[in-house]
């Protein structure tokens, strides 16, 4: 059971003060009941509140695919570059959501925002081995010998042994290479790191796939979405079976 004000507040629809006020007014309807009450202690995932009139979508969680674009941060605030909280739509924001992991400032694709903490520390915490699958552009002809390296654990520059990881080339010839890039782990500039370790260098990187979550490509660069509550519970099940 919840107040009823903290429901109300949570869901971005003002100020504890100023939902007492509204409540206070006769808006607000809990099952059919005008309220007067805002202590009231409520279920709110089963029963029906409206406010003028119009019934609440109330959710404790919120489950976001965005596909990020190049320049923003993956950080819920910064001093100096848009963050993609800042994309999100004030109905969106009040959930209070962050993104899960972090994309580069330049790279682009898949990026999880939510504010389910425990989904976030199950897809974060490097013991659940969450696929993550990276389309990178390469400056450089990639071969059999980068896939092999990649397999056999790749050692960055500060000497850290990534686990393996599968290489896979969709195209490479004197101009550049375009493959993808499957890691589990989620270091500092990884992929592009890890690049570095076979001496090449990552000219453009997008993930596309976490776990069993693909990026939607009808989102454009900037765009969100809500998942879906298939694409939830597949997102819910890798940890659960690995
Ligand atoms: N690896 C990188 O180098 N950068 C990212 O943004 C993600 C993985």
């Amino acid at each position: 059971m919840e107040r009823l004000d903290k429901v109300l507040s949570n869901l971005g629809y003002g100020t504890r003060k100023e939902i007492k006020a509204l409540i206070k007014s006769g808006e607000v309807e809990v099952d059919g009941k005008v309220v007067k009450d805002n202590g009231l202690k409520v279920k709110a995932e089963e029963c029906i509140i409206k406010v003028f009139g119009e019934e609440i979508n109330y959710r404790k969680y919120i489950y976001i695919m965005m596909n990020k674009p190049d320049g923003v941060v993956s950080a819920t605030f910064d001093n100096y570059d848009e963050t993609v909280i800042d994309l999100l739509e004030y109905e969106d924001s009040v959930f209070k959501p962050f993104p899960v992991g972090r994309l580069d400032k330049d790279t682009e694709g898949l990026l999880l925002i939510t504010n389910d903490g425990e989904l976030n520390h199950r897809l974060t915490s490097p013991k659940w081995h969450v696929d993550k699958v990276y389309y990178a552009e390469i400056n450089k002809i990639v071969d059999e010998e980068d896939i092999k390296a990649f397999e056999n654990g790749i050692v960055l520059d500060d000497g850290y042994n990534c686990l393996p990881a599968k290489l896979e080339i969709i195209n490479a010839d004197k101009n550049g290479s375009e493959v993808y890039v499957t890691v589990q782990e989620g270091k500092f500039h990884q992929v592009k790191r890890m690049f570095e370790a076979v001496d090449k260098e990552v000219v453009y990187l997008k993930r596309v796939k976490m776990g069993n979550l693909t990026l939607d490509e009808n989102l454009e660069l900037g765009q969100y979405r809500e998942l879906s509550d298939e694409e939830l519970l597949c997102l819910k099940d890798v940890h659960e079976t690995k």
